[in-house]
């Protein structure tokens, strides 16, 4: 692939990708680079555009499982996209598609802004959870979002207002990699919001294996119903292939006892499906991202 505009000095070859996921599998990318802003970040996606070589959008990597041969293309990371400005009367926030979302949870909740607290514990980058429109029960991020910049295949940015697009269940059509986002937040007072904030957290901690590696939910819920309870009720729990386990305390987490590959991970997969569509006749569609099978 030719990237020859870009300096040697911004890649990491054969870049281990594992580490950069929650669930800490998978192999290494061919090349890979944190562009340290914006415009960087435009230029350098639309050159690997360009080049035609296959471009995968890394945030915090929470929603992830890689293929243990790695990719062969090129990884953007938005680790080095991180800004974070509040603007007008103090209620719409602009942040860096690589900033933590759990951090600016928690940062607004402390300033007294209502609206996102309910999102706390999902450990994804702001702009992974955008592009999953990631959510719980209470709402999803995209009711949020007030427009979003993205980069272009050109080089360019565009911006997409928040109300145009469509937001779906984990998942929202915007294309290219989404650099910044808006948030349009309420005043309200930080005690009520950072009461609510807790007691999500609590609520999250008793019900989910948030201290074993995994990419959360790895199941999207059948409408209607939810995939733990249907894992749950079809014997799964604490079943396992190699590393790969089905968490004994929620049923739609597979979670790495240490040693888990990909190919663990994609057979107990198989055994979840077969059994579930046996028991309830019900097609269990993954959540999680694959890569190489699928690009962003
Ligand atoms: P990544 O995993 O890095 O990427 C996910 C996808 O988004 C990939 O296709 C990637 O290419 C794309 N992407 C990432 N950044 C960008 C960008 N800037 N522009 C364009 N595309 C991009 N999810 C929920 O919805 N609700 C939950 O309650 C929840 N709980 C979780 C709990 C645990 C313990 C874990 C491990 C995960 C949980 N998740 C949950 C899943 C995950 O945290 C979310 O999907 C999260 O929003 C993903 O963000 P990320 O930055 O990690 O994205
Ligand atoms: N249940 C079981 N056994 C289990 C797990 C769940 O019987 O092992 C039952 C519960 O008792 C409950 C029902 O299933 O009656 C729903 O469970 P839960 O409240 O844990 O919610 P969920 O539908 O499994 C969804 C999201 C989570 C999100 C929570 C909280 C999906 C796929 N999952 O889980 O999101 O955190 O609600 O709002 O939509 C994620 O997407 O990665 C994720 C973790």
């Amino acid at each position: 692939m030719d990237l020859g505009s870009i300096p040697d000095t911004m890649w990491l070859t054969n870049a281990a990708l594992a580490d950069r996921t929650t669930f800490r599998i998978g192999g290494s990318a061919a090349r890979l680079v944190a562009p340290p802003d914006e415009q960087r970040f435009a230029e350098i996606y639309a050159e690997a555009v360009r080049a035609g070589t296959p471009v995968y959008i890394l945030g915090a990597g929470s929603n992830l499982l890689i293929g243990d041969a790695g990719v062969s293309g090129v990884v953007l990371s938005t680790a080095g996209l991180r800004s974070r400005r509040l603007s007008g009367d103090g209620t719409r926030l602009r942040v860096g598609a690589g900033a933590s979302l759990g951090e600016v949870v928690c940062w607004t909740a402390r300033r007294g802004l209502a609206g996102l607290e309910h999102l706390v514990g999902i450990p994804g980058s702001v702009g992974g959870a955008v592009k999953m429109n990631a959510g719980v029960r209470e709402g999803a991020i995209g009711e949020r979002v007030g427009r979003v910049r993205v980069a272009t295949t050109d080089g360019g940015v565009e911006f997409r207002e928040g109300q145009d697009i469509a937001w779906r269940y984990r998942s929202a059509d915007i294309d290219g990699p989404i650099l910044a986002v808006e948030f349009d937040l309420e005043r309200d007072k930080p005690v009520d919001v950072e009461a609510r904030l807790f007691a999500a957290i609590t609520e999250r901690r008793s019900a989910q294996p948030v201290h074993e590696p995994s990419a959360g939910c790895f199941f999207k819920n059948p409408p209607g119903d939810s995939a733990g309870r249907l894992i749950d009720a079809s014997g799964l729990k604490g079943r396992s292939v190699g590393g790969a386990c089905v968490s004994t305390r929620h049923a739609n987490f597979i979670v790495n006892r240490g040693s888990a590959t990909a190919a663990d991970v994609m057979a107990l997969c198989d055994i979840v499906c077969k059994r579930v569509r046996r028991d309830f006749g019900v097609s269990l569609e993954k959540e999680v991202c694959c890569w190489p099978y699928a690009t962003a």
